[in-house]
Parts: C-alpha cells; sequence; structure tokens
C-alpha cells in the first residue's frame, strides 16, 4: 500500500489547478443509464471513485470508456440492472445506480451500501421518494429491489418531502422523476451546487428539472421511453478547491491561486476562512489565498449547502489548530466524523471532543509521526497537518487509497506549489 509522505518548513506560491467535481461526476455517470445514445463527459477528474463507477457502469451492461479527463458511456447489448455488493461496498455512491434503473427498466436490484467510517448513512429517504412514485420495494438478503407500478412499469410523477435535505437522495430521486410520468415535486432538497449540475445534465438530456439548487424543485418527466445523451464538461471540485486554500492558509508567508475555484460555491469557507485571518480575493477564474498575520480562532457548525461543508470540517480543524486560542468545532452532518482528530493528537494537537463537538487550544506547533488515513477528507487534513510542522519534520500518511478516492495527484499538485511531498510505494507492503 502506498503512502504519502510530507515534511513541514515550506511556504506556497505558484498556482494549483482545480479538477473536475467528483460529487457531480458520480451523479452524472449514472445519469448516463437514462440513455440509450452515447454520451460524452469532459474535465472528469481521475480519480478511484470514476473508476469504480465505470466498473459499476460496465457490469451493468454499458460501454464505458474512461481517458480522463474524457469519459465516453454508450448503451451496451445487454441490460443487467443489478448493482452487486462487491461494487457497492467500494463506494456507497453507487446507491446513486437505484433511481435511473428503476425508472428506465422498471426495476432494479442494488445492494445496500451499509454504513461507513463517518457515519451509518441510511438510503430511507430514497426509497421513501421512490415509493410515492409508485415502486414496490422490498429488502432482501442485504439487497434494495425496487419495482415499478404493477410489476416493472412506469414511475409515476409525485409529490416527495424529504425529511432531511440529502445529496444523493434528492440526486437518485431527479433521476428517477426525469423519465416518471407526469410532474414530481420534490420539498426540502439538498441544494448543493452539484444537484445544479446534475438538473443542467437532465435538461440537456430532455426532461424539464427546475429549481435544482433550491430547495423545491419540480420536475418533469420526458414523455419516451429514455433520455437523450449527452455532451458536458464537469464544473470545478468545490472542495477540492477548498482543501488547497485551506492548505495555503496554513502555511505562513503562502500565497497561492487557486485556478477553477468559485468564490460563490465556497462562501461558507470564504467568510469563516477571511474571519480566521486569511486574505482571499476572486482573481479572474480563481481565488488566491494569503495569510500574513497570525491565525485567529473561529467557531464553525457543518450545515447542509450553503452551511459550512461537513467534507471540509477536517481540514479547517487543522487550520484553528494552529490558531490563537479556542476554537470549537460541530459537527452535525455525520455522527462519526472525527477519526482525523486522534491522528491529529499524536501530532500534537490540542483536541478535546465532546459528542459532536470539538474543542481545539491553539497550540505553537505540530510534530511529525506516522499516522492513517480513515476517510477521504480526513486523510487530506492529515497531509496538511504534515506541512505544518517544522522543516525536515517527517509525517507518513498511511493508507492514501483514501485520498486516491478524492483527490487526483495531491502530492504532485501540493509539489508544484513548493511542498516537500511524495508518494512512497508499497510503503506499507
Ligand atoms: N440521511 C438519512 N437518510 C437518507 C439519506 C441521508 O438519514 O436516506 C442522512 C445522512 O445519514 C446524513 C445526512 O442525511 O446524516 C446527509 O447525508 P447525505 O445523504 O446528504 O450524504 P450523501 O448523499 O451520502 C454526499 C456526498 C458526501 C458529503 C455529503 C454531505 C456524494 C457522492 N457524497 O453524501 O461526500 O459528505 O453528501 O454533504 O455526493 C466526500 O466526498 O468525501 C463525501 C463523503
Amino acid at each position: 500500500m502506498d503512502a504519502i509522505r510530507v515534511r513541514g518548513g515550506k511556504a506556497l506560491s505558484g498556482s494549483v489547478r482545480i479538477s473536475g467535481a467528483k460529487n457531480a461526476a458520480l451523479p452524472i455517470l449514472c445519469a448516463t443509464l437514462l440513455s440509450d445514445g452515447a454520451s460524452r463527459l469532459r474535465n472528469v477528474p481521475d480519480l478511484r471513485d470514476i473508476n469504480t463507477t465505470a466498473a459499476l457502469l460496465r457490469f451493468l451492461g454499458r460501454n464505458v470508456t474512461v481517458n480522463a479527463p474524457e469519459v465516453h458511456v454508450a448503451a451496451g447489448s445487454d441490460v443487467r440492472p443489478e448493482a452487486p455488493y462487491e461494487l457497492v461496498k467500494q463506494m456507497r455512491a453507487s446507491i446513486l445506480v437505484l433511481g435511473p434503473l428503476v425508472a428506465r427498466f422498471g426495476r432494479a436490484k442494488v445492494s445496500l451500501p451499509g454504513g461507513c467510517a463517518i457515519g451509518a448513512r441510511p438510503v430511507d429517504q430514497h426509497l421513501k421518494g421512490l415509493e410515492a412514485m409508485g415502486c414496490t420495494i422490498r429488502i432482501e438478503r442485504g439487497y434494495v429491489i425496487a419495482e415499478g407500478p404493477g410489476g416493472g412499469g412506469r414511475l409515476k410523477g409525485a409529490e416527495v418531502y424529504f425529511d432531511i435535505p440529502t445529496v444523493t437522495g434528492t440526486e437518485n430521486l431527479m433521476m428517477a422523476a426525469a423519465l416518471a410520468k407526469g410532474r414530481t415535486t420534490m420539498l426540502n432538497c439538498a441544494r448543493e451546487p452539484e444537484i445544479e449540475e446534475l438538473g443542467r445534465i437532465l435538461n440537456k438530456m430532455g426532461a424539464e428539472v427546475d429549481g435544482a439548487g433550491t430547495d423545491v424543485m419540480h420536475i418533469r418527466g420526458a414523455d419516451r421511453g429514455d433520455l437523450a445523451p449527452f455532451d458536458h464538461a464537469i464544473i470545478p471540485d468545490r472542495i477540492e478547491a477548498g482543501t488547497y486554500m485551506v492548505a495555503a492558509a496554513a502555511v505562513e508567508g503562502s500565497d497561492v491561486r487557486i485556478d477553477g475555484a468559485e468564490l460563490s460555491d465556497l462562501e461558507a469557507l470564504v467568510s469563516k476562512m477571511r474571519s480566521a485571518g486569511c486574505e482571499i480575493e476572486s482573481e479572474g477564474h480563481g481565488l488566491r489565498v494569503r495569510r500574513k498575520g497570525p491565525l485567529k480562532p473561529v467557531n464553525i457548525t457543518t450545515a447542509p449547502h450553503p452551511g459550512f461543508p461537513t467534507d471540509m470540517q477536517a481540514q479547517f480543524l487543522v487550520l484553528m489548530a494552529l490558531a490563537k486560542g479556542e476554537s470549537v468545532i460541530t459537527e452535525t452532518i455525520f455522527e462519526n466524523r472525527f477519526m482525523h482528530v486522534p491522528e491529529l493528537q499524536r501530532m500534537g494537537a490540542s483536541v478535546a471532543l465532546r459528542g459532536n463537538t470539538a474543542v481545539v487550544q491553539g497550540v505553537d506547533k505540530l510534530y511529525g509521526a506516522s499516522v492513517m488515513a480513515t476517510d477521504l477528507r480526513a486523510s487530506a487534513s492529515l497531509v496538511i497537518a504534515g506541512m505544518l510542522c517544522d522543516a525536515g519534520d517527517e509525517t507518513e500518511v498511511r493508507r492514501v487509497y483514501h485520498i486516491d478516492r478524492g483527490y487526483e495527484r495531491i502530492e504532485e499538485k501540493l509539489r508544484g506549489i513548493g511542498a516537500d511531498i511524495e508518494r512512497v510505494k508499497g510503503a506499507e507492503a
């Protein structure tokens, strides 16, 4: 297994280009199931999760060519509307094939994803919405088995209220509604930019989606058996952008341009970073991040978009680990998303965990150590922490396969802006 070695003491400068958004590409790849034509996606990041989705689509009978940053998907000969546990367990976003499969083929059998390192992550809201659209749903031996009305018929438009705004739940039902008969109204939808992006795709494909990116969405399904194919370039990844912004701000004296970062998608993070003493300015299609003075403590509470993103909590906590004073970080989205804290404590961070809050007392510096990545964003926070140690003080971040799920060539990109970082192949063998 590979590891990432990082040594501190280097200010960052220059520019880093942000890749396409993983969490926009995944539902869009699944949306290709709604069409029999050949679709082309551009600006797709070169990530493990993209390859897992491609493998899943191939298993379902599609022809998929991944040649990052392009992916081509076309219908194959046989469709097998079944997503096996072996693939779903590698990436829980695989549940995103459920809505399109049952809408397009009248039935689907998809493994329940189960829990993961950050929480239980149920899918009850996805299932409740499909039932409202006329699906019969059974859970058998760990699988969701969904059938359209009358034993495999076309879904019907419905009114769906989400008890909790769910990103992939909203996306699954958007794709189901795009081929359902009549109009679907969805209330209390998640509002992430990736959902707006899926709305753009479904409109290109011939459905009528109104309100994607707001909490109320209306969707009129296309009156035909399948949707049109599309050609589309994916939006930049706001969480990758946010991660490089925090890395730049964490190392004093850095001055980094984040190419492709959109201020409008990152407002909560930008506001909190500015309160912490970071300088962030829009520059064309990018942001410039600097920090000259000391970091100030700032409290954050994660919330659905446009609130502070849970996917930036671990990285922001590292910033606060060096702030002058106490900050309180509250995680409201996932119940187990502080797995990075014990690793950061081993590097000298002073953090007390109380339920869903982390109380951070800033320290003067962190110390290099061997640490273990537990999930994607936690791994990124450990890499940033390694950059905050003294010159020559080395941190080894293990289990980097988590990072490879969601950060394209992170060590190359960080090295490109001056970090002392390398990937060590087979370090954990
Ligand atoms: N929830 C339910 N029932 C449901 C669905 C969700 O109770 O049926 C709960 C979840 O347990 C959680 C909350 O609702 O407490 C929000 O979860 P959501 O469904 O929005 O999360 P998700 O769709 O599974 C996506 C991203 C995550 C990101 C979250 C929150 C994708 C592929 N994944 O997950 O991204 O953290 O939204 O913003 O879009 C990552 O990229 O590292 C990542 C984990």
